[in-house]
């Protein structure tokens, strides 16, 4: 050992004490790929790499847009990758296509903007300077891009998946979730658990049509891309690269249900990016909660949906609405002219929503339904009036009303009544902020905080070398026996031979019963 490292080693033994956080110890270099459509996934992706540099990785994250957080300690590369476009945002909101058509469409739209991100210039230059040996654990924002997943085969590294909300359909099928469409509703079939018999089939369908049709769709869009991006010269099959996903962390807690059987590797940090202790808010925005006593409302469609998508006749509505109210509004609208001026409103292209959220003097959230949003909204237990979209935010306010966090009102048929009565009814009604509030207790009470948890599970990952020992062995099995077809079917040719035999040994016995019997029936007969 080299004078220097000796030195290095007795001050790290005798400053750094024994107190010194494990983590630290055996830093790891972290990849963070991010190529995250929407802006508002990133929140929850980068809080993951976030809470790994905070407890001493090498973070590194590339990224599809700008950083969402202030102050961080991993190394942010922003590639620019493409985002939702706005024809398509607008196409999702008008709700034109039904059900069956849209998601084909949007999936297909998913995996073109994926391919397209991986011929990034800045991206293709970071692959050919890094490759193996560059890093140890790769982290994948998910999003239906399942041929990203070949980046943990460029780097030769264990893959951990990000997802933003409740596992659905493409993220059980990495780990191979159990799906129990008896008493498990997907994200998409609006139920909450127990089921009813209506529930059941509703749902029993809507899970046929995901795990099937929607997987194959998934699969064969992937298997597309991935050829082209992943040369099977160099690389590995994707069948291949799947098995080498150790973990998938889900912005999710059971909690807020549904209640569900989890493989081990799927691993719940519900609230990753709400800060454990809120950040000081911008002086004007802090003044105007300290000194209204009375409450303030937060209002904020979310970062998709900027005032552009939106309808005139509709904002309008909004706006008639809220500038009457009696309480000042904190209103996030961006970047098209306001929709008018009040005493009451304050409008701003940003504002931080979780810091916000966190005062006491916040009385009701105004908000699209965004998991995010909700999510934050229970933690601090605000309760809401939602105007959903599209996505899942039809879903998400299902939720919300049905546990009486709040009420939802229909955006196509919005009229000023309909947003007025039920903003009235959740600011009079005690009775929506005392449930959000009792569920706020619920959701915090836990062995480890969420970032804690990311920490702890990403550690055991790399110092178990993939903790392959944690997957489900579903995970190397195909459908068929999955089904456990192979199985019926070999039963079901022993119990079709045992049968065959039988009757063929009854037919036997019968033949020769009857060449004894019949000539005795017939003289019966004729006597
Ligand atoms: C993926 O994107 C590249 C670069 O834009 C394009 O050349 C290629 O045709 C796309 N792949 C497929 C399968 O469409
Ligand atoms: C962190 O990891 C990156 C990528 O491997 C490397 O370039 C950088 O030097 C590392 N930084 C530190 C402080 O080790
Ligand atoms: C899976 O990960 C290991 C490291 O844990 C790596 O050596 C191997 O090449 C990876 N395999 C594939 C198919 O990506």
């Amino acid at each position: 050992m080299s004078v220097r490292a000796t030195i290095a080693v007795f001050i790290v033994l005798v400053i750094g004490g024994f107190n010194a956080p494990p983590a630290l110890v055996h830093s790891a270099r972290i990849l963070g790929f991010f190529p995250s459509v929407s802006p508002s996934h990133l929140f929850i992706h980068c809080g993951v790499a976030n809470a790994l540099a905070e407890a001493g990785h090498n973070v590194t994250v590339l990224s599809s847009t700008k950083n969402p957080y202030k102050l961080t300690k991993y190394n942010y590369i922003q590639l620019d990758l493409p985002l939702f476009p706005k024809e398509f945002l607008s196409r999702l909101v008008t709700k034109e296509q039904s059900l069956i058509a849209r998601y084909p469409y949007f999936i297909k739209e998913v995996a073109q903007l994926s391919n397209q991100s991986l011929a990034n210039p800045r991206l293709r230059q970071f692959l050919a300077t890094h490759g193996e040996g560059s890093f140890d654990l790769l982290i994948l924002g998910y999003f239906m891009n399942d041929f990203h997943l070949g980046l943990g085969a460029h780097f030769k590294v264990p893959i951990v998946v990000s997802f933003m909300v409740q596992p659905i359909f493409a993220v059980h099928n990495l780990v191979k979730n159990p799906i129990e469409p008896a008493y498990v509703p997907t994200l998409f079939s609006e139920r909450k658990q127990p089921l009813s018999f209506w529930g059941r089939v509703e749902n029993f369908v809507v899970a046929l049509f995901e795990t099937y049709y929607m997987t194959l769709l998934v699969e064969r869009e992937s298997q597309k891309y991935y050829h082209y991006n992943f040369p099977s010269d160099r690389y590995p099959p994707l069948d291949e690269v799947r098995k080498n996903v150790s973990l998938i962390f889900t912005n999710h807690h059971f909690s807020q249900g549904p209640i569900r059987p989890n493989v081990p590797n799927l691993i719940e940090i519900g609230g990753i990016q709400i800060k454990e202790k809120p950040d000081p808010l911008p002086t004007d925005i802090a003044k105007v909660l300290d000194e209204s006593k009375e409450g303030v409302i937060y209002f904020s469609l979310g970062s998709n949906i900027k005032g552009s998508h939106l309808n005139e006749e509709k904002i309008k509505i909004m706006f008639n609405v809220i500038s009457k109210l009696p309480y000042k509004v904190l209103w996030k609208w961006s970047p098209t002219e306001l929709p008018g001026e009040s005493k009451n409103i304050i409008f701003r292209d940003w504002l931080p929503q979780d810091d916000i959220l966190a005062h006491p003097n916040v009385k009701l959230f105004i908000t699209h339904g965004g998991m995010g949003s909700v999510v934050e909204s229970q933690y601090h237990g605000v309760p809401m009036v939602g105007i959903p979209l599209f996505g899942d935010q039809p879903s998400n306010m299902v939720n919300v009303e049905r546990s009486g966090y709040g009420l939802a009102v229909d955006y196509l048929t919005l009229s000023e009544e309909s947003l007025n009565n039920a903003i009235q009814d959740v600011l009079n009604n005690p009775k929506y902020k005392e449930a959000v509030q009792t569920f706020s207790r619920l959701y915090r009470d836990r062995p480890m905080t969420p970032r804690e948890t990311v920490v702890y599970w990403v550690d055991y990952v790399l110092r178990h070398k993939g903790a392959k020992h944690m997957q489900s062995p579903a995970v190397h099995m195909n459908r068929w026996q999955l089904l456990s077809l192979d199985v019926i079917g070999f039963l079901l040719a022993i119990v079709l031979t045992i049968s065959v035999v039988i009757v063929k040994v009854c037919k036997l016995i019968c033949c020769r019963g009857r060449k004894n019997k019949l000539p005795k029936v017939e003289k019966a007969k004729k006597n």
